[in-house]
């Protein structure tokens, strides 16, 4: 026995090894891009938060504190803070998570309250510890805990969207946001947000799929009563389609609930959501489509940025799996992912600011479409992160 956990230790770590990714220059681009970034940028009192780059353009489409997106810039601040320890990145992303404070105070508008406060704040609070930013992390928590229907088990995901739908409505992004849920119930006094958390997951792990594990974008359940009323999409090709960045949320929420609460019907369930996805990736590039069943494929946009995302969860899914051949696989399958992107056909290089290209927001309704997106950067650098530490930590 002792053997053969000598053998699968002593795989793991031949493959760990041998890494492909020059990391630090990769995080160092990602630096650079972002100082081109802060060096364009309007100043504070005007809208000055950047979320996407238009193909052919060169500049920020920018937004306020309100919008879904306003949080990955700080957290991207943060990780290169982390990155590069330089103390610049540090200043500006306390400079811009300043600007979305009034969050943590006000009704919730909507679920993204985890992307944006969490992905900020929550980095600032692991890697400065400020006990203001916790109180404003807690605060922002029980805002989100609002909107949970305990009749139907999950958060409302677009409260905005009751009056068309008529019906609670929960989408598959959310998963993300309950990774906030579950710190503040670690972290604060209010417990129940873990119960929230974890019934949130369970029921979106009942009704939220396919037979063969594929997301619907939205669901919608008959607020009163809780019953399932039907699945569809919103950003998808159509509502029995794989929406390529849906999946990714499924791929990274399910993993995240496993490491708050190590119930194994997470683990299980994110290597499900996994494999019907790579299992389906069109080519050796590992870079989907926007949706992984329209039919305009080949002549359609990719989405680099539901890569960066499942890139990044699959280097963490990979820690938790003890079957070693499949440990390897999502760790090699995020390796060539991270590859793809750092390649000169996804970076951006000096076509714009941002760190990647080729990023699919909205195409339903042609929004940025084939674009650079704040979020394919904020989880592209997280997962260079993520792959740095597993391939560079002590053997
Ligand atoms: N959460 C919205 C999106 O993924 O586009």
């Amino acid at each position: 026995m002792k053997k053969i956990v000598a053998y699968c230790l002593a795989m793991s770590l031949a493959w760990t090894a041998k890494a492909q990714l020059n990391t630090q220059q990769e995080i160092d681009y990602c630096a650079n891009q972002a100082l081109k970034t802060l060096q364009n940028l309007p100043p504070d009192g005007q809208v000055n938060i950047p979320r996407s780059i238009e193909n052919g353009k060169k500049t920020w489409r920018l937004v306020d504190y309100k919008d879904w997106c306003s949080g990955f810039w700080s957290g991207t601040l943060w990780y290169l803070y982390e990155g590069t320890k330089k103390p610049v990145f540090k200043k500006q992303a306390q400079r811009f998570d300043k600007q979305l404070q009034p969050l943590s105070q006000q009704k919730a508008y909507d679920h993204d309250l985890g992307f944006q406060m969490f992905c900020s704040y929550g980095n600032g609070y692991r890697l400065a510890s400020n006990a203001a930013y916790k109180k404003i992390i807690l605060a922002t928590a029980d805002t989100l805990a609002t909107l949970y229907n305990p009749k139907v088990g999950t958060i409302l995901s677009w409260p905005r969207e009751i009056a068309r739908f008529k019906a609670h409505n929960t989408i598959i992004d959310n998963m993300i946001n309950l990774e906030l849920l579950f710190w503040a119930a670690k972290n604060g006094k209010n417990k129940n947000l873990y119960q929230i958390a974890e019934k949130h997951a369970l029921t979106t792990m009942q009704n939220h799929f396919r037979d063969d594990y594929t997301s619907y974008h939205v669901v919608l359940y008959d607020t009163l009563t809780g019953k399932k009323i039907k699945g569809m999409t919103h950003q998808g090709y159509a509502d029995n389609t794989m929406w390529a960045r849906g999946q990714s949320w499924a791929i990274y929420g399910f993993t995240m609930c496993y490491r708050f609460t190590k119930n194994p019907q997470f683990l299980d369930f994110a290597q499900k959501v996994t494999d019907v996805y790579l299992k389906n990736l069109p080519d050796e590039s590992l870079i989907p489509y926007w949706d992984f069943n329209t039919p305009e494929i080949p002549n359609t946009t990719r989405d680099a940025s539901a890569a960066a995302v499942t890139a990044s969860a699959l280097l963490e899914l990979s820690g938790y799996v003890k079957d070693a051949e499949k440990k390897k696989l999502y760790f090699k399958k995020a390796e060539k992912m991270l590859e793809s992107l750092a390649s000169s056909t996804y970076k951006s290089g000096t076509t714009n600011d941002a760190f990647l290209l080729h990023s699919t927001g909205n195409r339903p309704i042609q929004g940025e479409v084939d674009a650079s997106i704040i979020y394919a950067d904020y989880y592209y650098i997280e997962a260079l992160l993520r792959y740095k530490y597993l391939t560079t930590r002590k053997k």
